[in-house]
């Protein structure tokens, strides 16, 4: 028999009752691999009458969180939001109790006080599920890559998005309908901003980005851009020209500084990334020493975010059993002060999306504006068939500075034939 550690998990939803079914269910594989005897012994909610869909015995279910943290070796956090977990979490830390989380909002913007509060009762702290649901990413990067620079992260994080991208491309469909739909079928949030709008990506990729390079980033150095520009013709032209939209993490060491990224980018529609739909997830990480690696797998829903819980979970139990606690700290800050890139200093291709009226000399105007700012165009296109008084226009350009960019977009805003604002995309060659 191994060592008894004792698990409370805060929230009984869907996630709480993915994990809480996993230990159950799974007990002796985990204590047949960890040597450890890890007991689910209390479950908190507001509400324990609603049925879960799992069977749980009755004395196990508790609406005092303060009880469970008595009780408890290890506390589990899956209420989600950014106020009461915190504190949740910290009342937990502050009695001495190991802690596990899915909560990348909350550590995206309190993860220093967080990390504070574990150092200082020495106590545990892990948070796999927080990023990419069941794909282990964390681990890979904290313990399987340890012995890496990681030069660059690509990842498409939020399997709403990607299932929208993937629609949208395959059916040749507008965004709003797909997300529509996506609601209908229960993939998309009622209020689907935090997918759409980029900012769910945007947490994860500041968890990455910090344990990569040993500065804890908050949410406001990503510069994030969401999904909602990308149009039916957009798709199109990018199959043709051999790209795939998806919403990207960057996240990439410029000669020292760190650039941390999220935006609809067009990516090879060959590559390996290019090649993630539907609501998968993926991240490649490439290391100086490795190379590149690439992650792949589900990053939202109750059993695969349960995956990663109880992952950690066990972890942890290991720590306590073979009292080798913070054996992985929580967050350890590097010794230097990573400065960011500023996007707009960031070189990329771009493709540029722009309403030109159907006249002569549109051509000129706009390429002389491009060639005022040294921005070399890769290819031009108006679409064949295209017809009426005004047209698209979409050019692709070679790398030139976003600064650069985003000036040439503005004057050609403004020439006369231009009609209404000028899309623009990265292109990443991966
Ligand atoms: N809403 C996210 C997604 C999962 O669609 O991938 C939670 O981060």
């Amino acid at each position: 028999m191994g060592k008894v550690v004792k698990v409370g998990i805060i929230g009984f939803g869907t996630v709480g009752a993915g994990a809480a079914e996993n230990l159950l269910k799974n007990h002796d594989v985990i204590l047949e691999r960890s040597g450890v005897d890890v007991q689910l012994v209390k479950i908190a909610d507001k509400d324990i009458t609603t049925d879960r869909g799992v069977q749980v015995p009755a004395s196990l279910l508790t609406t005092n969180v303060d009880e469970l943290i008595a009780e408890a070796d290890i506390v589990v956090e899956l209420i989600g939001g950014t106020t009461i977990a915190g504190d949740f979490i910290l009342k937990a830390l502050n009695a001495g109790k190991a802690v596990v989380t899915a909560n990348k909002a909350l550590l995206a913007t309190r993860g220093a006080e967080l990390f504070a509060a574990a150092e200082k009762n020495n106590c545990d702290l892990y948070y796999e599920a927080s990023v990419a649901g069941g794909i282990p990413v964390i681990k890979a990067l904290r313990e399987g890559l340890v012995s890496n620079k990681i030069q660059r992260m690509y990842g498409i994080m939020n399997g709403t998005c990607n299932y929208i991208l993937t629609r949208m491309e395959a059916e040749g469909a507008a965004f709003e309908p797909v997300l529509k739909d996506a609601q209908a079928l229960g993939y998309a949030e009622a209020n689907p901003s935090l997918d759409v709008d980029g900012f769910d990506t945007a947490h994860k990729a500041a968890i990455l980005a910090g344990l990569a390079y040993g500065k804890w980033f908050g949410l406001e150095a990503v510069s994030v851009e969401g999904i909602r520009n990308i149009t039916e013709l957009d798709m199109t032209m990018a199959a043709q020209l051999g790209y795939r939209f998806k919403l990207l993490a960057v996240i990439k060491n410029i000669a020292g500084a760190v650039q941390i990224s999220v935006a609809p980018t067009l990516i090879p529609a060959n590559s390996m990334l290019g090649a993630i739909s539907g609501v998968f997830n993926g991240v490649m990480i490439e290391g100086d020493t490795v190379g590149q690696t690439l992650f792949y797998g589900r990053g939202a829903g109750r059993d695969a975010t349960a995956s990663a819980v109880v992952a950690d979970v066990t972890d942890v139990a290991m720590n306590i059993a073979n009292n080798c606690v913070r054996r992985v700290p929580a967050f350890r800050a590097g010794k230097n002060d990573v400065p960011l890139v500023k996007i707009e200093d960031v070189t990329n291709r771009f493709y540029l999306r722009l309403t030109v009226k159907e006249q002569t000399g549109v051509m000129a105007a706009v390429t002389e504006v491009l060639a005022q700012y040294q921005i070399s165009i890769s290819s031009l296109m108006q679409p064949e068939g295209s017809s009426g008084d005004q047209v698209p226009l979409l050019i692709v350009t070679h790398a030139t500075k976003e600064v650069a960019m985003q000036q040439a977009i503005k004057e050609i805003a403004q020439l006369d034939c231009v009609c209404g604002d000028v899309n623009m995309f990265r292109i990443e060659d991966i």
